[in-house]
């Protein structure tokens, strides 16, 4: 905690008194990533603060407020005392977001909105906060839990680290948090599943491990960002069961197999991308029920077998990737024919038979790729066949195959330790900008990402939702 407070200070105290050219030498130098030191004395500084109520607020819980401040409504004034507590867990703000956090009207923060109570229209309330991109180091208090009229919460690209503190379960109004892009550590942070009306979900590039709860697929959510942690374990069987219509999932350590449920996301699934995990078996047919799917990509797995034959009932797929995995046997002369398909790679596998409909040609709609296959000395850049011949000889059958994952390792419980290793959180300049599409409502941001792998990226800006205007 010292190094990250001594760098706060001093960053401020320097930039008060030093020319521009100075300022700019010190905002450089606090650009820089937490160490991991640093990150694990910012969670263990959390862990004291939350220690005292469990991370829950009490409902009579008290708040220093001091007395020449006063307030238009108990709404703003419980606000500020969050707003506050907020502000002293902050120790790096090189971009001085919340310079400006002083005083009673917490409307004209800088990243706070307001806008009139949903019960009650003559008083006004904060509905928001959006401090994205700030690259603030510090921790997320209790008190926050106090902001109960929030409808959206979005700090994705900061160095936020320690948990998720239980006190967000008192925020019955929001729709979408997105923590994307910190450092948060420790288990799938339950509490957002006990955030009623929550449909936004964006965890990802954060150190989350363990398995991911079965319940997460129950809520009744529109999106699920949680790629790019340090999840394991298997898929929960009742995947199928979400309503979601992005589900990412991709750069964890998923085991075991697709689970069958996922057919039953028919009526809502638009993109499902499940890429570099180390999932087996083969792919489910019951895959091939999602037939309103756009995206699919399993690509980077340990998928063995064939294709399904119903993907050719996958009529509104746009992008199917299921490179770098061990399917074998025929890439399926329909699917290659799919009416609206514009991408389909099926590189990297052990595909011996390709339909005239699936050979690559700048002629075709379609951009195909089908290097590292098995599919002879007729096309370039084939697999040589001494590494194809034992697989071919082997077929896996689809009809007897079992995947191996056995059940899930017990969920991890997170004690901050100095000693922790924790990896780097993607450098700044991944964070390639979303922003020439700035979307501004939800369903504008889900067609946004079809464009291509968006998903994968750290972001620089957050769906706006309605209330946000
Ligand atoms: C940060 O912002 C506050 C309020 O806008 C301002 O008074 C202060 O000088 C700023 N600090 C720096 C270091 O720019
Ligand atoms: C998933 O949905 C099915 C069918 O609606 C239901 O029977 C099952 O209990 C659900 N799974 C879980 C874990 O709640
Ligand atoms: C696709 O969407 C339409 C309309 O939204 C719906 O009627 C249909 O059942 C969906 N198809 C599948 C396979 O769920
Ligand atoms: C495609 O869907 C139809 C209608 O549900 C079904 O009868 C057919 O068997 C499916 N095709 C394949 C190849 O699974
Ligand atoms: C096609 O998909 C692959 C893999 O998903 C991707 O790397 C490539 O950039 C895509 N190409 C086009 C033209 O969209």
């Amino acid at each position: 905690m010292e190094a990250a407070c001594r760098r706060c200070r001093s960053s401020i105290r320097l930039a008060l008194v030093t020319l521009a050219a100075a300022a700019l030498l010190m905002a450089a130098a606090a650009v820089a990533a937490l160490s991991d030191a640093e990150a694990s004395d910012i969670a263990r500084r959390q862990m004291l603060s939350l220690r005292e109520r469990n991370g829950e607020l009490p409902n009579d819980f008290e708040f220093d407020i001091h007395v020449d401040v006063t307030f238009a409504n108990e709404h703003l004034r419980r606000a500020y005392a969050a707003l506050q507590a907020w502000r002293r867990a902050i120790y790096s703000d090189p971009k001085n977001f919340t310079g400006g956090w002083v005083g009673a009207d917490v409307c004209s923060y800088f990243g706070v909105t307001c806008t009139q109570a949903l019960d009650d229209p003559k008083i006004t309330v904060v509905a928001g906060v959006d401090l994205n991109g700030g690259d603030i180091a510090g921790y997320l208090p209790a008190e926050l839990g106090l902001m109960s009229d929030l409808a959206f919460f979005h700090i994705n690209s900061n160095r936020f680290c320690g948990i998720i503190p239980k006190s967000f379960n008192r925020l019955a109004l929001l729709h979408e948090l997105d923590v994307s892009n910190n450092r948060f550590v420790g288990a799938f942070p339950d509490v957002v599943l006990q955030i009623p009306v929550l449909k936004y979900l964006d965890i990802r590039f954060n150190d989350f491990d363990g398995a991911l709860p079965p319940q997460l697929f129950e809520k009744d959510l529109d999106a699920i960002f949680v790629n790019s942690n340090r999840f394991v374990g298997s898929i929960p069987d009742n995947f199928g069961n979400s309503t979601a219509t992005v589900v990412v999932l991709a750069n964890n350590a998923f085991i075991g197999c697709i689970p069958r449920s996922i057919g039953r996301m028919a009526d809502t699934l638009d993109e499902l991308v499940l890429l570099n995990n180390r999932l087996d078996g083969c792919i489910p047919p019951e895959i091939t029920d999602l037939g309103n799917t756009t995206v699919v990509d399993v690509s980077g797995n340990a998928l063995a077998g064939t294709l399904p034959e119903g993907l050719v009932n996958m009529t509104k797929l746009e992008q199917l990737d299921v490179s770098r995995n061990q399917l074998a046997g025929a890439v399926l002369e329909r699917v290659c024919k799919l009416p609206t398909l514009v991408n389909f790679s099926f590189a990297h596998n052990f595909f011996s038979v390709e339909p005239a409909a699936c050979v690559p040609s700048e002629d075709k709609p379609v951009v195909l790729d089908d290097s590292g296959n098995c599919l002879g000395s007729g096309r370039p850049e084939q697999k040589p066949s001494p590494v194809c011949a034992p697989v071919l000889a082997h077929p896996v059958d689809c009809r007897t195959n079992v995947c191996s994952a056995g059940p899930n390792p017990p969920r991890p419980t997170y004690t901050p330790s100095p000693k922790r290793q924790m990896p780097s959180p993607p450098k700044t300049m991944h964070v390639v900008s979303r922003g020439i599409m700035e979307p501004h409502n939800h369903h504008q941001f889900l067609q946004a990402s079809n464009a291509g792998a968006g998903w994968m990226k750290p972001r620089a800006g957050t769906p706006r939702s309605a209330e946000e205007r």
